[in-house]
């Protein structure tokens, strides 16, 4: 249903002449109709009426969605009346702001340089072998070419940066979402300047994450093939356990029986197991001349048979579109090829989420002030509602229990129109914190509310000195074991944000990833380990009087464990979807909410079958 404001703004009335607008209805629905040209006498009024109309709509594609609905007078009604918070800084907390900003300036810093690095792919050399002498695009250029717009959330650039065996930027394959006919889709695209497009260990992860993701909101997934399949020096990490390489392949028979359909191109070499990425999808184009697909290589051929056969030959786009049924399209370029899987979308029968035209307020306090209020460590952590101020829509926020359990802050607010419940970590998970977040959790899954989490948890727990105290750590384990359960259950969507620490157990009562959240990111001052390793180190020496020990040797360990416990470290092990901005969070979280959302509008029947191909 459209409400009066939205009538209003998209045919250039006050929001006050509603007798005007009844009369003009029609005009609406010839708009709707994309009967431009009937209510223009010539082409030029046309096109201006329609660039009007999609300027409104903020639509950047040709595609109108089938039905429009805004729910703008709803979310004004609601969240005027929310109390606003206080983002104010007391002067008293400058110190330790100025202390954040330094170290927040110096990761984000090195956080440049990393996706400067991963933007690259394999390096200047490989890419102009890539796209020079092998006639290819590179692969940003590629998901350039097929999104509808620059609205892509790509998901973990950082992974695979050092790892033992080396760097492999982007894990040898771009992940991410984005919009293909106003649809949001999951794309997942080898990066062949990278190794061939050879798949390592962490490569087989970022594609079954991009999976899981795909699987857990219901998104439609396109792959980009364009590998020699197998990383062979690390084939025993490779295959043949459960979550290896053969995976990637049973996931996409099950995405298919649950009606998440999968598209393929073949956009370069598919060889061995990554022949079965395009085969086992519902559709595939193969690009002529660049694409090929087969189990062994020229190169097999020869050593097993003598036979010398050209790639085209053995399994290039004519053959397989014309002998081996392999692919369904035939494409003669690459731009052809994605105009045709824009047209393989576009027969999907999918709902595109409808435009809402939705006002929202922003913040009261700059996002800016995020840098110094991201902790460096635990304890130079400052009121979390400082956060909030500066990341929900007009600062409002309905708090729930504000004054029972205040390590922990819990409840209601918009992020660009969005409500969600939001649960941040304001100190240690205390007894009475824990069932607050129990039932304020139990809260959102009733009422079918997004649940954003903001971590930042306590790197050790005190130790109990007396028995009282132990009787209190009993209690406090079984209230956290409540919340735990409650979070473990909500049936609501999940977002988790690392702000700060995501320690020991608390980081799995606060959704971390073995919680499975739809989505979790983590700001580049960030810390991820069981224990704080500044605070490793002094229980050791503390507690090993007798030994005068090594000191180079706890130096070193100190060192390494610094390390591993740094946003970037736990990025590049896929611990997580990737490390965010601070001021660019209100962004990222919304866009998830967006595509999240998309679910809401798909019929999913009970089908149990996968689409075989014949
Ligand atoms: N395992 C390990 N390394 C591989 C590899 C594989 N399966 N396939 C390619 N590479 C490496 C090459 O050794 C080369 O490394 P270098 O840059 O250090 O020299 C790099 O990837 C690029 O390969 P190159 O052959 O120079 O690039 P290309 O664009 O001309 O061809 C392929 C790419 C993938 C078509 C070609 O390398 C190939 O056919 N590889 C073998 C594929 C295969 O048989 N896979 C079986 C896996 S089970």
């Amino acid at each position: 249903m459209w409400n009066s404001i939205t009538l209003c703004s998209l045919c250039k009335f006050s929001p006050s002449s509603t007798s005007l607008l009844f009369s003009r209805t029609p005009i609406l629905h010839h708009v709707l109709q994309r009967k431009y040209k009937d209510l223009c006498k010539d082409k030029k009024t046309a096109q201006i009426l329609r660039n009007q109309f999609c300027q409104v709509t903020k639509r950047t594609c040709n595609v109108l969605p089938r039905c429009l609905v805004s729910n703008k007078a709803k979310y004004r009604r609601y969240t005027k009346t929310y109390p606003v918070l206080d983002g104010h800084i007391p002067i008293v907390y400058q110190h330790v702001f100025e202390e954040n900003l330094r170290n927040s300036e110096a990761v984000i810093q090195r956080y440049s340089e990393l996706l400067e690095r991963v933007s690259k792919g394999g390096g200047e050399n490989a890419i102009m072998r890539h796209t020079q002498r092998n006639k290819k695009l590179f692969v940003r250029e590629r998901l350039k070419m097929l999104l509808d717009d620059e609205s892509f959330l790509e998901l973990s650039p950082l992974a695979g940066l050092s790892m033992p065996y080396g760097d492999v930027p982007a894990a040898g394959c771009v992940t991410g979402i984005g919009k293909i006919c106003g649809v949001w889709c999951v794309f997942m695209a080898n990066d062949a300047t990278v190794k061939g497009g050879t798949i390592y260990p962490i490569g087989v992860k970022k594609q079954l994450r991009a999976q899981e993701i795909a699987m857990q909101n219901r998104l439609l997934s396109v792959y980009l093939v364009d590998s020699g399949g197998a990383f062979l020096p690390l084939q025993s990490e490779l295959f043949p356990d459960k979550s290896d390489g053969g995976r990637v392949f049973y996931n996409e028979a099950i995405m298919s029986a649950m009606k998440i359909p999968q598209v393929a191109v073949v956009c370069g070499s598919c060889v061995a197991g990554g022949a079965y990425v395009p085969t086992m999808a519902e559709e595939t184009v193969i690009v002529d001349k660049i694409g090929t697909l087969f189990l062994a290589g020229p190169p097999l051929v020869k050593a097993a048979t003598g036979e010398n056969v050209s790639p085209e030959d053995l399994g290039g786009a004519r053959l397989h579109s014309k002998v081996s049924g392999c692919s369904d399209h035939f494409a003669s370029s690459e731009k052809e090829a994605y105009e045709c899987v824009r047209n393989i979308i576009s027969t999907l029968n999918y709902e595109p989420l409808p435009e809402e035209v939705v006002e929202y307020d922003d913040p009261l306090y700059s996002s800016d002030e995020l840098l110094g209020l991201a902790p460096r460590g635990y304890n130079y952590t400052l009121p979390v509602k400082l956060i909030l101020s500066r990341l929900i829509d007009g600062s409002r926020f309905q708090e729930f229990k504000a004054d029972y359990g205040t390590t922990l802050v819990t409840g209601f607010g918009h992020v660009e129109g969005h409500l969600v419940g939001i649960v941040a970590s304001n100190g240690e998970l205390s007894h009475d914190a824990s069932l607050k977040g129990s039932h304020f959790i139990q809260l959102c899954g009733q009422r079918s509310i997004p649940i954003l989490f903001f971590q930042n948890t306590a790197p050790h727990a005190a130790q109990p000195t007396s028995i009282a105290q132990a009787e209190a750590h009993a209690n406090r384990l079984k209230a956290q074991a409540s919340m735990m359960a409650a979070v473990a259950c909500a049936a609501v969507p999940k977002i988790t944000i690392v702000i700060g620490g995501c320690y020991g157990s608390e980081s799995y009562i606060m959704c971390g990833r073995s919680f499975s959240p739809n989505f979790l990111f983590l700001w580049p001052n960030a810390r991820v380990a069981l224990v704080d390793s500044r605070h490793f180190f002094t229980i050791t020496k503390a507690e090993d009087n007798d030994c005068k020990g090594d000191e180079s040797e706890l130096n070193h360990l100190k060192a390494k464990l610094e390390e591993e416990s740094s946003a970037f470290y736990s990025s590049a092990r896929l611990w997580d979807d990737g490390v965010i901005l601070p001021q660019n969070t209100r962004k990222v979280v919304s866009q998830c909410l967006e595509i999240i959302k998309q679910q809401k509008y798909q019929f999913i029947s009970s089908c149990q079958y996968p689409v075989i191909r014949m």
